[in-house]
């Protein structure tokens, strides 16, 4: 395998901004490939955080999108290499299929196979507050081999817009991935 496949699932949390700024930093990365999968909530929530034309933005970044019903997509497959996966953001239902295994759509079905793999599974779990079967939920994947990065703001590096939070947000996401790129996070310098 040449390229780097990441696979990234947009579920419908708050945070729709998100995917977006994670999918032009994709971009800008040579020998990367996207695979793009979109949940029916997540078209909602696009619309109405980031506007009407958002869906289409972000469907127009992906090297290749993939329907949320088409289970037999490459990505659906363990034996489709990938890099890895981000859930961006990550919504209470599938944080909650994910953990269960009920891989009853594509994005779920391709996380899943991330743990199976043993692949990086990146979740962006959004919700506030959190009930016991959430954090039960979150305790499960991590369990499991997934790593659980809330997309809570750093104050430290004193943000002055939203866009400076997400853009910090999709750059720390992005690290995790690991890929064999300079960081995309400005380190923290003491
Ligand atoms: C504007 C909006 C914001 C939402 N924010 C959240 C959220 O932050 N976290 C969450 O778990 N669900 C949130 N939801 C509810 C989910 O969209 C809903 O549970 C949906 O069934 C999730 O489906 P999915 O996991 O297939 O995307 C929100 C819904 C809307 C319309």
């Amino acid at each position: 395998m040449s390229r780097m496949r990441i696979v990234l699932g947009v579920s419908g949390a708050s945070g729709a901004a998100i995917p977006l700024r994670i999918l032009e930093r994709l971009q800008e990365i040579e020998d990367v490939e996207t695979h793009l999968v979109v949940s029916d909530a997540a078209r909602r929530t696009l619309s109405h955080e980031c506007g009407p034309g958002a869906l289409g933005r972000l469907l127009a970044m992906a090297t290749e999108n993939h329907p949320i019903r088409d289970v037999g997509a490459t990505i659906a497959s363990g034996s489709f290499r990938t890099t890895g996966m981000i859930v961006a953001p990550c919504s209470m239902r599938t944080l909650a299929a994910i953990a269960t295994g009920i891989a009853d759509n594509l994005l779920v079905r391709a996380a899943d196979v991330h743990l199976k793999e043993r692949r990086r599974l990146i979740l962006l779990a959004r919700e506030t507050p959190l009930h016991l079967g959430h954090l039960r939920n979150m305790c499960s994947v991590a369990e499991m081999g997934a790593v659980v990065m809330p997309p809570v703001p750093a104050f430290y590096h004193r943000p002055e817009s939203v866009e400076a939070i997400v853009d910090h947000i999709a750059a720390r996401t992005i690290d995790l991935l690991g890929l064999p790129i300079p960081p995309l996070a400005r380190e923290w310098e003491g």
